[in-house]
């Protein structure tokens, strides 16, 4: 019999084992084989406790499932330590051993524990402005060898704390942002080989972050209050078998210290002559303790680290530092230099006319300053700001800047990356590569529009477009499933989803494709995670979003009032008015009251609320027809007759008969006309092939995408572009930058496209939720002679790879255990196929 291994499973949703933020975690888990065809016909939990006591012991259960297994034992404590293990038979009879083990503890789970106080500084501060960062400063004796330590913390700004000098963990940007509020997220550190016997020192800087620093446009800032604060818990267990716990109270002092500013728009500035001193007070703050909960996002951390390409001197003497790619993070510099050597670092996405291009950056200064000390080799790095940029402009460098000089150092949410793409056209190789550089670059804690100018705001119509690509690249269902906390934290009485979210602009206003990230996300992770447990958790949010849709209905069931964004930035739209699409907004809005309604009916059937189900089909059918009978003519052109329009009616699925054959064959027409040119904005981008190829137009699609005149998705490639664009023309032909207030160099939303290339280019799409029927059906064009896309589902690899050579069509599918997948040939050249786990191949005529 072949062997059957079970992998350690993954606790909840992959966050962190150390804090994981709940007592019932979910448990997934992958099987290896090289049996063909495998499928789990039983499967085994074992959750002991650091003892080996038992804790949940499941027993055989006979069951497939293998992915989001609900948590059926007694609910696990706070700081639990537990082992799980899982075992699985085969329906042909096979058996594995034992996985190895998940180690995890949680974390603290009730508001309840916490026994520390809030701390603020006693000083008085204008908090009208960026002041110099408190550092918080405990010292304490600890009597005995310390045999586990663990440190809870969070803060009200960016904190980093030091344990005997040295940074404990290696996130940065904590406790992250979310709705402060109503959710402070509370992280949880080993800190057993921090602390020791004898005298301790813990030292916690908090910055102004995003809770009262610069915070959108407009010189906003204290959105969240004025005042700094800190908690923080260290538990120790010690040799002699006491515990002590210390806790931030009003024993502890504060100084400020070398970095006498910190913004996340702005930058830091740091003086490394300068050393804390002058302990003065703290403060206890009254704080609504009611809002702690466990971290459930996995961290921000450095991930990259590159080295300049080039150093140029631009036209007006200044010296640029090109990291030859558009990212998201800082600069660690190492400087030999005298005490009192000011070095400046001013950051930009891109250069005009040879020097760095700032306008984009709106009111955010993204400059660092460092102060040296004097030291040989000093190396520096700011801590509490971040900035989109690929080019640096370095200004009081001490001789010539070199490339050992400087080096950028990436971060961001630090998610699994699951997804990979590649086919036989380097263009397109570019721009997917550009796709998962603004992934990366904007999910920085939230789900950003873009991480460079005063602005970085979870804007829900940017994540609504991106999130099936993004679930493809990577791992996302932590870090949306956090997002979709707050989202539905900030939903208004009425179900407004805010424009942004955490929400911080105070809008009141529905809007269409933007809300709708309410319902479309959790759809989108449940499909490709087969996470019904954020269906159900997140059902609430989603059909109160519906009711206000429906609320705002009019008496022919049209959204046919109020603001909306529309298909935004269209290419057509004049510069200054991004809404001004061909699309008309009401076409766009009430297309999506069809698609959410159609959404939560079929949540609501995975969830069995059968009343639901019925309900929300009416409302669905109700505003599909209303939306036929308003914006469509019998045979099937529409009112806006535009590719946005036709690409939402045929992928929403709202045309009858013979419309959704006419209207692709319109759509076609239209985009020939258009010279293959795109011709949408958000909306529209992450339709418009879909539309073509459900509508046998795959050829057309393909001229669209090839595409590299403006504006199309390979122009920014061919003027260099290394992220995604906000605008279809953010950089001219002429490498001018669009002037219009509104530009940025990294914004994912228009990358939306990179889903369609997984599923439809390379033809790899979930067929049943995580994954466990997969669809086959690579569709080659242009001038791609060859594609792949491999993807690490929950249940193990999957690919789609395919060639063309000589008068062959070539593709390989890779299939994982416990999934089923079929195959289906391009253009009728051979009989659909059902396979089982494995490795397969086939060859067709090309
Ligand atoms: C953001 C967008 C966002 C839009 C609202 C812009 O400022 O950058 O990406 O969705 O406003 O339409």
């Amino acid at each position: 019999m072949t062997d059957v291994v079970a992998l350690a499973p993954r606790v909840d949703r992959g966050t962190p084992l150390l804090g994981v933020p709940t007592g019932r975690p979910m448990l997934s888990w992958k099987t290896e084989t090289a049996a063909p065809d495998w499928l789990q016909a039983a499967y085994e939990i074992d959750v002991t406790d650091a003892a080996g006591e038992a804790l949940w012991q499941s027993g055989r259960v006979d069951s497939e499932e293998s992915v989001c297994v609900g948590w059926a034992g007694p609910a696990l404590a706070s700081r639990q330590r537990a082992r799980a293990r899982v075992r699985v038979w085969g329906v042909d009879g096979s058996a594995s051993d034992w996985s190895a083990p998940a180690d995890f503890e949680t974390a603290l789970l009730d508001p309840t524990e916490w026994t520390a106080d809030f701390i603020t500084p006693a000083w008085e501060e204008d908090a009208s402005v960026s002041n110099p960062p408190p550092i918080f400063r405990r010292t304490f004796a600890v009597p005995a060898a310390v045999t586990t330590g663990r440190l809870y913390a969070t803060a009200l700004g960016i904190y980093e704390v030091r344990v005997n000098g040295a940074i404990v963990g290696d996130r940065v940007l904590a406790p992250g942002w979310s709705s402060y509020n109503k959710r402070l997220r509370t992280q949880t550190y080993d800190v057993t080989g921090a602390v020791h016997a004898g005298e301790n020192t813990i030292e916690v800087t908090v910055a102004d972050g995003w809770y009262r620093g610069f915070l959108a446009w407009g010189g906003k800032r204290n959105t969240y209050g004025t005042q700094a604060g800190l908690l923080v818990q260290l538990e120790l267990l010690l040799a002699d078998g006491t515990s002590q716990t210390v806790v931030s109270d009003g024993e502890w002092t504060v100084a400020t210290g070398p970095v006498w500013k910190a913004d996340i728009y702005n930058g830091e500035h740091y003086d490394a002559r300068v050393v804390a001193s002058d302990w003065g007070p703290v403060a206890v703050l009254e704080h609504d303790r009611s809002v702690l909960i466990a971290d459930d996002a996995p961290p921000v951390r450095q991930t990259e680290e590159l080295r300049p390409v080039e150093i140029v001197t631009t036209p007006s003497g200044k010296t640029v530092v090109d990291f030859g790619q558009n990212l998201v993070g800082w600069t660690r510099i190492t400087v030999n230099a005298d005490p009192g050597t000011t070095i400046t670092l001013r950051h930009a996405e891109v250069l005009e006319g040879g020097e760095i291009c700032t306008a984009p950056l709106r009111n955010a200064q993204a400059t660092d300053v460092y102060v040296a000390r004097g030291d040989p080799d000093e190396t520096w790095e700011p801590r509490f700001t971040f900035h989109g940029f690929r080019y640096v402009e370095v200004d009081g460098w001490p001789g010539p800047l070199g490339v050992g000089d400087i080096v950028a150092l990436a971060c961001h949410s630090d998610m699994t990356r699951t997804g990979r793409f590649a086919s036989s056209n380097d263009m397109v190789n570019q721009l997917h590569e550009n796709v998962v550089w603004g992934m990366r670059g904007n999910f920085v804690d939230v789900p950003t529009d873009c991480p460079q100018r005063d602005e970085r705001l979870g804007w829900t119509g940017d994540i609504q477009v991106f999130s099936p690509a993004g679930s493809f690249l990577f791992d996302t269902d932590a870090f949306l499933a956090s997002w979709l906390a707050d989202l539905a934290a900030d939903q208004l009485p009425d179900g407004v989803v805010q424009f942004v979210i955490p929400a911080v602009l105070g809008d009141h206003t529905p809007t269409a494709a933007w809300g709708d990230a309410a319902t479309l996300i959790p759809w989108t992770l449940y499909q490709r995670y087969g996470d019904a447990a954020l269906l159900e958790r997140q059902y609430p949010s989603m059909r109160a979003w519906v009711e206000c849709l429906r609320s705002r209905l009019d008496e022919r069931h049209l959204w046919s009032r109020g603001f909306q964004f529309g298909d935004w930035l269209d290419p057509a739209a004049p510069q200054e008015d991004p809404s001004a699409a061909r699309a008309d907004k009401h076409l766009v809005a009430t297309a999506h009251v069809a698609r959410s309604a159609t959404v939560l009916a079929e949540s609501a059937a995975v969830l069995g609320k059968v009343d639901d189900v019925a309900q929300y089909r009416e409302l669905a059918a109700t505003v599909t027809a209303a939306f036929r009978d308003e914006f469509v003519t019998p045979t099937g052109r529409l009112m806006s007759d535009c590719q946005t329009a036709y690409g939402l009616a045929i992928v929403f699925d709202l045309l009858e008969g013979d419309q959704r054959r006419r209207a692709g064959d319109r759509l076609a027409q239209l985009v020939a006309a258009d010279d293959y040119c795109i011709a949408t904005g958000f909306v529209g981008t992450p339709l418009v092939c879909d539309a073509l190829c459900a509508t046998g137009h795959v050829d057309v699609a393909y001229q669209l995408f090839l595409q590299t005149k403006c504006p199309s998705w390979l122009y920014p490639i061919t003027m260099g572009a290394t992220t995604i664009w906000e605008r279809w023309d953010s950089m001219r032909p002429d490498g001018s930058v669009s002037s219009s207030g509104m530009t940025s160099f990294n914004h994912y939303a228009l990358g939306a496209v990179a889903d369609w290339m997984h599923r439809t280019v390379a033809g790899l799409a979930p067929a049943a939720p995580g994954y466990k029927a997969i669809t086959i059906a690579p569709r080659p064009g242009g001038d791609l002679t060859a594609a792949s896309a491999e993807l690490d589902t929950p249940y193990g690899l999957a690919a789609s790879r395919w060639r063309i050579d000589g008068d062959g069509f070539e593709v390989e599918a890779v299939v994982p255990p416990n999934t089923r997948a079929t195959v289906i040939p391009p253009n009728g050249a051979g009989p659909s196929v059902e396979v089982g786990s494995g490795t397969h191949t086939w060859r067709w005529p090309a």
